[in-house]
């Protein structure tokens, strides 16, 4: 774990006061106090320490919801939103104690209407059922994170989770067309359109969507849906190395081609899907992996297309996915990934920055150039289309800590440089807070603050998260 000095926890008097208005809310089946079951909803997927709180909701309404953000506001205890706890920046963490609020009970899939292409959801579904639904309708919901088999909508909204399909298709803000969130204190609003086109008022959607749960806790969410592409293709592209794959992926973009993903894995990444009964080429240091979509036709011509690319940019090989299964396979490894590399050392940290598409190659050789220079292990994937990449460093000895602390500014200084964003789809949350004045001005941080105070003015609703410790100064 990295040196991140703890928040101050609210006092025992103030978390008691909590439980006991609590109590009279919710009924033994809703409310859990014990301190397993505390501790079971303190941490998510990144490497920032769980910690546990001081009482647990499990809402299965909007009106749940609304009764715990106001026995909150009442007792005067932070209250932290909840999905599925896959997050990867600690934005479900209680970094003070409190209460957390689950919505993963809230699991209807209200409405599929085929005709307006729009799906209505709770927040607790989880998106590989949303899948399933819409597609059995023929219908498609692009956005799809790595944790699609478990993690839930409202977190995705949170979040605004990405994936690889977001090279062709974008992210989860670009198919929330509406929202049902409650406010700190219990008010309910209900933001946004069903419609296609809409510009009444400000668009408070939007800027719902990835405000990590620090502004509102969703309920419900009303998603634009496009049809399901008829056909599907992947290819796989070897590379001598790293840099040979960057340069593939920057021809790639210059002709014009906008495959739906196009994924980049590293010699450490590529090693572990070799792992994973794929036994690549071992001259390959690098592999690029890409999918088509569209009519059956149009993938074909584009596959060979992508194809002829990939060889003139010089890859060892170039390789047609055979079969679904096959597909599968390597989507499968592709997923696991995160869970993968964390298995090779004690410790992880999972980043997403994000460069111009053109600088993927630079990014990456910045990369070997830290790795060479802290002595930190740095492993390299993601999606390379979109100039977003998971740059993960791992260590064992906890001496090391400091040297991967350099590392990792010295990683984002680089892609401030770029001219890139420090999280392309994991969010802030607290694990990348202090670094936020690297990349914004203090005018913008403050009226990103003065946001926050309009929603919530005792600063209870997910507090500590995006926003530095200190108003001024760098790290
Ligand atoms: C992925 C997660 C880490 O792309 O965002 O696998
Ligand atoms: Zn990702």
């Amino acid at each position: 774990m990295l040196r991140r000095p703890p928040f101050e926890r609210i006092s025992s008097s103030a978390a008691d006061r909590a439980r006991r208005l609590l109590g009279r809310a919710f009924g033994p089946s809703k409310l859990l106090v014990g301190a397993e079951a505390c501790a079971a909803h303190g941490g998510d997927e990144s490497d920032a320490d769980p910690v546990a709180p001081d009482a647990v909701v499990l809402a299965s309404s909007a009106d749940d919801v609304a009764l715990a953000l106001a026995v909150a506001a009442e007792a005067e205890v932070p209250i932290t939103p909840r999905g599925a706890g896959t997050g990867k920046s600690g934005g479900c963490v209680p970094v003070a104690g409190g209460i957390v609020l689950s919505t993963l009970g809230l699991r209807s899939i209200v409405e599929i209407d085929r005709e307006e292409l729009i799906a209505v959801v709770e927040a607790g579904v989880v998106l590989a059922d949303l899948h399933a639904a819409v597609e059995a309708e023929g219908l498609f919901y692009p956005p799809d994170p790595s944790s699609l088999a478990s993690c839930a909508l409202g977190g995705n909204v949170a979040e605004n989770a990405g994936g690889p399909r977001a090279f062709k298709y974008g992210v989860t803000r670009d198919y929330v067309r509406g929202l049902e969130v409650v406010t700190m204190g219990g008010a309910r609003l209900v933001t946004g359109r069903r419609t296609q086109k809409g510009v009444t008022g400000y668009d408070v959607t939007a800027l719902l969507v990835g405000s990590e749960g620090t502004l509102a806790v969703t309920t419900r969410a009303t998603l634009r849906l496009v049809p399901k592409p008829p056909a599907v293709a992947t290819l796989l592209a070897l590379f001598a190395d790293v840099r040979a794959s960057g340069r593939a992926v920057s021809a790639i973009i210059a002709a014009g081609l906008v495959p739906r993903c196009l994924e980049l894995f590293d010699a450490g990444t590529l090693e572990a899907v070799r792992g994973r009964g794929l036994p690549f080429d071992p001259r390959a240091g690098a592999m690029l992996l890409l999918e088509v979509d569209g009519d059956p036709a149009g993938c074909e011509v584009a596959l060979e297309h992508v194809g002829g690319v990939c060889a003139d940019a010089g890859a060892i090989e170039v390789l047609c996915a055979q079969d679904a299964a096959q597909r599968d396979r390597l989507w499968d490894a592709r997923r696991q990934l995160s869970h993968a590399t964390r298995a090779m050392a004690r410790h992880k940290i999972s980043e997403d920055v994000v460069v111009p598409r053109t600088r993927v190659a630079d990014l990456l050789a910045e990369v070997e150039a830290i790795a060479a220079a802290t002595g930190v292990r740095m492993l390299t994937y993601g999606h390379a289309g979109d100039g977003n990449l998971h740059v993960n460093l791992l260590w064992d000895d906890p001496d090391d800590a400091a040297r991967v602390e350099q590392a990792l500014e010295r990683l984002f200084r680089a892609v401030v440089v770029m001219r890139g964003t420090l999280s392309g789809e994991h969010g802030i949350g607290v694990t990348k807070a202090e670094f936020l004045p690297l990349e914004q001005g203090d005018e913008l941080i403050d009226l990103q603050r003065r946001l926050k105070a309009v929603f919530d003015p005792k600063g209870l609703l997910n507090p500590h998260k995006i926003f530095p410790r200190r108003a001024h100064g760098s790290c």
